[in-house]
């Protein structure tokens, strides 16, 4: 069922204004979003301070504003000031929803609010309708527990919208769509024909400015219980049932709950040389800005292939890339001594480009009968000649909608906490690497000795 009112807490603040105004914006232009956008946040602003923040907030993102499509999301832009402890707030938000039968409360604010804000609203009736969340979920799994408890004790999970915004990614939802779209993939898809799979998220950015936020978080909290053990779940599920919001979510969450939890003795931990100094980290700070580990599934169809994820900020390049590498063939028929086949690799690009490739082997032109790799390489936006929307776009479109599919649901999120816990209990320490690199040295070697990383092989930089 389609929201009537959108009450967005901590409009003033930064995810607003980077991301969920150009949300709204190409929500409206495709005539998606037609209902009244109830800001609330503790600044004293004006709705007309609020226009201001909307416009400045499409110029940052480089839109080209339609003042057609820009003067329609102002007209339903309203605000309501004030400090979230103080019931009158909630009264005064109650007021301006009037006659909204099914309000989304989109709480854009720190976790710490949630619960006098998700009260507040219980209090004056607005939790009638749907709640849209941001991650993190929690700092461990208890943690993410009491916050289920706390959301499942005023909304039922059927309108609880957990957003990770990895789900709403063109290339991320393009790995669900290959592999059930292309029947040639699932006779292999699996442990007799892949050897491993490599998932790789690299930034060359530090902290960005983030650093007291990043500094209490780390990588493993940051990215890989969430994004990357998503990532995890769409390349290792099978086929769903239906394609309905919980037939999706049953099986992602199988493949959680058939993963080893961590052991914190076989990761690694990095942290970039001069971590220590960004403004707002602890100058004795052992949190990791790397993390390189085996996620081991133990189902049928997976037992004894490594899924192995790095991810980290201050890394020689920025790419996001899963690859998948089959066995190699049983014998090296056509190979010289210098040169053995290599296995195959399926790789699919999520950042900077979208991309999937296939490397095979072919006959090197010749007298000998000798092969050498060939990449079969598609640019999926550029051959299909669309591009699609932006993650927020279609993630906030699909919580106005009703559509869950997208959205993480709480025993995926338990699931998750569950498997990475006892890093966060027992770490080991850092190991510092320096910037610009791919990490400490050891992460080279978590992939075993016959075995080398292969994100970015192709990329300018990497
Ligand atoms: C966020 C993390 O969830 O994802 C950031 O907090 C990270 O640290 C970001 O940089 C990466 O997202 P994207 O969409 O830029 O790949």
């Amino acid at each position: 069922m389609k929201a009537d009112a959108l009450l967005l807490f901590g409009i003033t603040g930064d995810l607003a204004r980077r991301k969920l105004f150009p949300a709204l914006y190409d929500l409206t232009a495709a005539g998606r979003l037609e209902i009244p956008i109830i800001g609330v946040s503790s600044s004293v602003w004006t709705v007309d301070d609020l226009r201001r923040r909307a416009r400045e907030s499409l110029e940052d993102a480089g839109k080209k504003i339609d003042e057609e499509v820009f003067e329609r999301l102002a007209s339903h832009l309203c605000y309501v000031a004030g400090k979230y402890e103080d019931p009158d707030l909630f009264d005064r938000l109650a007021a301006t929803a009037e006659g909204s039968h099914r309000p989304v409360a989109y709480l854009a604010i720190p976790p710490a609010l949630f619960p006098v804000v998700i009260t507040g609203l219980a209090r004056v009736g607005l939790d009638r309708g749907r709640v849209v969340v941001e991650k993190p979920f929690g700092r461990d799994l208890a943690s993410a527990r009491s916050l289920n408890a706390l959301l499942r004790e005023f909304y039922p999970e059927s309108e609880i919208y957990r957003i990770d915004h990895y789900l709403g990614k063109e290339p991320v939802l393009n790995l669900l769509v290959f592999r059930f779209a292309n029947a040639l993939l699932e006779p292999v898809w699996n442990r007799h024909y892949i050897d491993n799979v490599q998932i790789t998220m690299a930034e060359a950015f530090g902290v960005q400015g983030r650093g007291a936020f990043y500094d209490s978080v780390g990588t493993l909290k940051d990215v890989v219980q969430n994004h990357l053990l998503q990532i995890v779940s769409l390349l290792a599920m099978e086929p769903p049932v239906s394609a309905d919001a919980d037939a999706l979510r049953d099986e992602t969450v199988k493949v959680l709950k058939s993963t080893r939890s961590f052991d914190p003795r076989s990761i690694i931990r990095g942290q970039y040389d001069n971590y220590r100094s960004e403004p707002g980290v602890k100058p004795d700070s052992e949190t990791e800005s790397f993390i390189a580990l085996k996620v081991e599934i133990e189902s049928w169809r997976w037992a004894g292939v490594p899924f192995y994820i790095r991810a980290g900020k201050g890394l020689a390049a920025t790419i996001t890339e899963a690859v998948v590498e089959f066995r190699e063939p049983p014998r090296m028929l056509f190979a010289d001594d210098q040169r053995a086949p290599h296995a195959n690799t399926l790789h699919f690009r999520m950042k900077p480009d979208y991309l999937i490739g296939l490397s095979l082997q072919a006959k090197l032109p010749g007298e000998r009968l000798v092969s050498h790799e060939v990449d079969l390489d598609v640019q999926t936006e550029t051959e299909l000649g669309v591009e699609g929307p932006e993650a927020y776009e279609r993630l906030l479109g699909d919580a106005l909608e009703g559509d869950q599919r997208l959205f993480a649901r709480q025993d995926a999120v338990e699931e998750a906490w569950r498997i990475v816990d006892p890093v966060l209990t027992n770490p080991e320490k850092v190991e510092i690497y320096q910037r610009g690199t791919w990490g400490p040295p050891s992460a080279m070697n978590l992939v075993g000795p016959d075995r080398h990383w292969h994100a970015g092989e192709n990329l300018d930089g990497a």
